[in-house]
């Protein structure tokens, strides 16, 4: 059966990069029905709601999202910006891609970075007299829904909020402190959301083939919501005996992020944590330009590369932007699909590509974005593709 892809360019550079990705899926003969859905910032301006109900709707039917990026400004210039016969209405603008994660329960968020040899932004280390290039190849885990960014905060929290803090002993120290001069921040986290993220992170380290799976958290601290983390990786760890369970503080894992990158195979975290290593590790192969991620619920999929959408960029004519990300993660939703032979065919076509050198991105020349790198040697984005598809 064909699958239908909710196609949703969103703002900005989104609505450069997806129809390039989707170029690459036709190149490889991947079947599928594609279906636009709106969202965004034009959509805010015109309708009060950056995520229209249609959009929500055809996710919901068709389960499959291809999402490339969207525009979010300040509240100040949100109320500016909506349409006059909508000011004043109590519309409050939010995330779209937040709002998504959320109303499909999209816990498992997915992030691969794996350095392609000959790319001149990987990461180097010195050796002796000379550098070396490890090749990192490591897949962040992250928490999607939970943890630090669950939402649930106050300044100068309620009274039954605060007398009910004021139970743990630990609270004493800030009996004093006046509300409006309080702000509580809270990471909850249950046993289920830990329980499903290790459990994918270990089928997907089992699947792929990677021989270690860290934790990546801070249980010496955090002893509750890092302790669950822990407790279930034990339980999880228990099914997989060829894959080693290591465990490392977020803090020292930032460390050896430069020290010893390559070690490490499968990471998993709780949102924030998530968020923190799963950009340290993009920073080592590429950057915003390679950075490709999957949100996944139990209905739901949606792929989307890490980058905004970088609006400075969005009415250069011929566009100069990287599409790797968007591309690569629409290899994340072909591996999602079972098409790991597609997926695998158009990797193998970037690697190529990279290592050849002959058509790089500015982004991968470290120039200057603008209209002038094209006479500096960088391709447009849509030579990018076009390589890329030659080498499939
Ligand atoms: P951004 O990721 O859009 O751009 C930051 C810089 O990274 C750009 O100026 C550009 O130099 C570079 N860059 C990004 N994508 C690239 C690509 N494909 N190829 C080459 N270079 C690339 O982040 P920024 O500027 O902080 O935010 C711009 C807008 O995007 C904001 O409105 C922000 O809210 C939104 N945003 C949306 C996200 C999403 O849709 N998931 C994620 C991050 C930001
Ligand atoms: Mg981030």
């Amino acid at each position: 059966m064909r699958p239908t892809i909710v196609i949703m360019p969103g703002d900005g550079i989104g609505k450069t990069v997806l129809p390039e990705a989707i170029k690459v899926l036709k190149a490889v003969d991947f079947q599928a029905e594609y279906i636009h859905a709106d969202i965004g910032w034009e959509f805010w301006k015109k309708q009060g709601n950056p995520l229209p109900q249609k959009t929500i709707d055809l996710l919901t039917e068709h389960k499959i999202g291809l999402f490339g990026a969207i525009t979010s400004k300040p509240k100040y210039i949100a109320v500016q910006e909506i349409d006059p016969s909508l000011k004043d209405k109590g519309y409050v603008y939010f995330s779209p891609i937040v709002s998504l994660r959320q109303h499909f329960d999209l816990d498992i968020c997915i992030r691969p970075c794996k350095s392609f040899k000959g790319n001149p932004l990987n990461f180097i280390r010195r050796k002796g007299e000379g550098f070396e290039e490890p090749l990192v190849n490591t897949v962040i885990f992250r928490q999607n829904t939970e943890g630090l960014y669950s939402g649930v905060e106050w300044t100068n929290p309620p009274k039954n909020v605060r007398d009910a803090f004021e139970t743990h002993p630990k609270m004493k120290k800030f009996k004093d402190v006046p509300g409006k001069d309080l702000a509580i921040s809270s990471r909850i986290m249950t046993r289920n959301a830990c329980r499903r993220i290790l459990q994918s992170a270990f089928e997907y380290a089992d699947k792929f083939g990677f021989t270690n799976l860290t934790v990546c958290e801070k249980p010496n601290v955090l002893r509750e919501t890092s302790g669950l983390m822990m407790e279930e990786a034990r339980k999880a760890s228990a099914d997989y005996p060829k894959i080693d369970l290591w465990s490392t503080n977020i803090d020292a894992q930032m460390m050896w992020l430069t020290k010893n990158p390559e070690d490490y195979g499968v990471i998993v975290s709780e949102n924030m944590f998530g968020d923190i290593v799963s950009d340290g590790f993009a920073g080592l192969i590429g950057g915003l330009g390679f950075a490709c991620s999957a949100n996944i619920g139990k209905e739901v999929a949606i792929f989307e590369p890490t980058h905004g959408s970088a609006p400075k960029y969005e009415t250069l004519n011929p566009s100069i932007v990287n599409p790797i990300a968007m591309i690569m993660s629409a290899c994340m939703m072909l591996d999602h699909l079972n098409k790991t032979e597609k997926a695998t065919r158009i990797r193998n076509a970037i690697a190529k590509v990279v290592e050849e050198g002959k058509v790089r991105t500015y982004d991968m020349m470290k120039l200057r974005g603008s209209q002038k790198v094209l006479n500096q040697g960088a391709c447009s984005t849509q030579e990018m593709t076009d390589e890329i598809i030659k080498y499939l």
